[in-house]
């Protein structure tokens, strides 16, 4: 595949390695257009189907991750070319489809899309320099790709709401304290601690880490009942798995495991 708006690379050792994905648009910040989105989607889905990748990191540069969805793009757009042209929902979300973990690798501006990308990710690794926002209502719309959505849920609604009403941006420490970002890191060790992270998971058993991610996911639709009996069927499932067997083992006989996937 090649790609004229992100940059693709495997990095990692070992048989599962971590697909890094790279926004690429400098000039414009990573503002995301259509044939970013489209590449991104590709990318995304390649990588999910492929048995030799375990994780997938997604990370813009360093001034930004992305600046927000395209303005000049959408600066032209009626509602025909948004409700009849399906916009966002024709291809933005390929990522919510996405059954290994990607990790949002985030510094720089986070912007309106650029946000909401980063909270499709399954977790965000922030650098100190990262700033997140939803300044949508400075150009008169409001937050399109989930950000109304995934924001108060992971934040609280009153910070929530202060940043979609007031276009208000939280740094690096801010959103670690509200929840947003699982960890904050020095710039220049950003990429360092999300590929060992990935690592990590890479050399874990795919069954249980894709049926971990489906189960928290869970926790965000539906009811506590169900959610937990989503999860107790697919910890009873892990079971039929030689990867239980193995990491048991390997756990009682204090040797290291050897996942083989199945
Ligand atoms: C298109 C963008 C852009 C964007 C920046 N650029 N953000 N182009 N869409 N979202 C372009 C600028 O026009 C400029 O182009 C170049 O990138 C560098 O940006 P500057 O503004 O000169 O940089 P700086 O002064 O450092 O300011 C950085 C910034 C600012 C604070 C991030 O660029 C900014 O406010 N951007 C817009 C942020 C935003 O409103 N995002 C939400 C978009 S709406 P030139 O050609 O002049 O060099 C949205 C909808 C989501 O995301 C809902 C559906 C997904």
């Amino acid at each position: 595949m090649s790609f004229e708006n992100i940059l693709i690379e495997t990095r990692g050792e070992g048989e599962r390695k971590t697909g890094l994905i790279t926004l690429n648009r400098p000039k414009q910040l990573n503002a995301l257009n259509d044939a970013l989105m489209d590449e991104l989607g590709a990318a995304l889905k390649a990588y999910d189907a492929d048995a030799g990748i375990g994780c997938i990191v997604i990370t813009g540069s360093e001034k930004a991750f992305a600046a927000g969805a395209d303005i000049t793009a959408m600066a032209k757009f009626d509602f025909n070319d948004t409700y009849g042209g399906d916009f966002i929902t024709r291809n933005w979300e390929t990522i919510r489809s996405i059954r290994k973990p990607v990790i949002g690798a985030v510094a720089g501006f986070a912007l309106g899309g650029g946000c909401e990308l980063a909270m499709m990710c399954d977790f965000i690794i922030a650098a100190d320099t990262a700033k997140f926002g939803q300044p949508e209502i400075k150009l008169g719309i409001i937050p399109g790709a989930g950000g109304t959505q995934r924001l108060p849920r992971a934040v609280g609604k009153a910070k929530a709401m202060d940043m979609v009403l007031t276009s208000r941006t939280i740094d690096a420490a801010e959103a670690e304290r509200a929840g947003l970002v699982s960890r904050v890191v020095p710039f220049a060790e950003l990429m360092t601690v999300t590929l060992a992270a990935a690592q990590t998971i890479n050399e874990l058993s795919g069954p249980s880490v894709m049926m971990a991610k489906e189960s928290v996911n869970r926790s965000f639709e539906g009811t506590l009942a169900d959610g937990i009996m989503f999860e107790r069927r697919m910890f009873h499932s892990l079971f039929a798995t030689a990867d239980q067997k193995e990491g048991m083992d390997a756990f009682l006989n204090k040797r290291k495991p050897a996942f083989k996937q199945r």
